[in-house]
């Protein structure tokens, strides 16, 4: 068990709210448990940017490398410049992201427990925009088998290790994208023939935002690509009553980074009411992915620890605003730290 180098990115709007938040419970792991971490702060974002004139400057770029994790607050007009380029520069292949229905919180069904697996490297993320002449930009579109197929895997091998329904449903548009992803469909198509186990299906992307309204307890692992997992995803957070509960892994095959689903939510920045909870949920999927790749189960259970502390605040009604509750983001964190130091 070593001490485990967290690099930090406080971010804009709501950012340093919630990384305050999320430095409290780090702090509080390293005096009260065997769980052990080092935090280094990472200048990158909107604040960096007008200082730096680089929105993610080498010096931050290089601290990163350096750590074996990191933890992101959200970055406000400049994200895409931190975001994308860390996930394509460490190779973060999958973007995952659970929605659940907690208790007390309006959900428009109390047993939604899916998990959107979302490619994260390719698709019109890569940014090939070009003006093909004066009225008319071209966008490219980029899939390729390989990603297709990493995706595939991790969505299959997330479905086994998960409790319950085992259900993997691959999300495409291949009725008009008939290449791009028509190609990913037919590699979820073939991989899910490895896994007789769990059940595969599929759905037209459209088709998918209306049953994730109608039926959203019938998802468990939803697979697609990159920018229908953008959006799916956030339509999922919102089902089960918001984006102030939806934490986010961008998982590498060496390197892994955590954040929150939303953003830097500037209209309610410094007012002391966000939820920090998306970024305490992030803190959990960071301990699992820790624990496991370096094998500390020590980690796993502080990880389980913070989402039962939060799940029995709001069993007694113990919310931030954005929820329905009155407490204020350092409010809900000493309620957090409380129920911590009873386990
Ligand atoms: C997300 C965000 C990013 C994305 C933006 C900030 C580039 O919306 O992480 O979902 O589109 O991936
Ligand atoms: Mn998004």
């Amino acid at each position: 068990m070593g001490k485990y180098k967290v690099s930090l990115i406080q971010g804009d709007g709501i950012g340093p709210e919630l990384t305050n938040s999320a430095r409290r419970i780090l702090e509080y792991l390293n005096d009260n448990t065997l769980a052990k971490f080092d935090i280094i702060e990472i200048e990158a974002g909107d604040d960096a940017f007008i200082k730096y004139g680089q929105a993610l400057p080498e010096f931050s770029f290089d601290a990163i490398k350096k750590s074996d994790v990191c933890l992101k607050g959200p970055v406000g007009e400049r994200a895409a410049d931190v975001i994308l380029v860390l996930r394509r520069f460490f190779d973060l292949y999958a973007n995952v992201r659970p929605a659940k229905s907690y208790p007390k919180i309006k959900s428009i069904s109390p047993d939604v427990d899916l998990v959107t697996v979302r490619e994260n490297t390719e698709d019109v993320y890569l940014g090939w925009e070009f003006n093909a002449d004066s009225d008319t930009v071209v966008t490219l579109r980029i899939i390729s088998e390989k990603a297709c197929r990493r995706i595939a895997e991790y969505a299959f091998k997330a479905a086994i290790i998960r409790n319950g329904k085992k259900r993997v449903v691959s999300v495409h548009k291949a009725n008009v994208l008939r290449k791009s992803d028509g190609l990913f469909r037919n590699i979820c198509r073939e991989v899910s023939k490895k896994y007789p186990g769990i059940e595969y299906s599929e759905l037209y992307v459209d088709a998918a935002a209306m049953n994730l309204i109608r039926n959203p307890e019938d998802f468990d692992i939803i697979v697609t690509t990159n920018l229908f997992g953008d959006i799916l995803s956030d339509e999922a957070a919102q089902v089960v009553g918001g984006l102030g509960m939806g934490p986010a892994a961008n998982i590498g095959e060496q390197f892994s980074l955590f954040e929150p689903v939303h953003g830097a939510a500037f209209d309610i920045a410094g007012k002391n009411i966000a939820n920090p909870s998306s970024m305490l949920l992030s803190i959990k999927m960071m301990l699992e992915w820790l624990s496991d790749k370096f094998n500390d189960v020590n980690l796993y259970i502080q990880g389980k620890n913070i989402e039962n502390a939060i799940i029995s605040l709001l069993k007694k009604d113990q919310k931030t605003k954005d929820i329905g509750g009155r407490l204020s983001t350092v409010e809900f964190t000493n309620l957090v730290l409380e129920e911590l130091s009873r386990y």
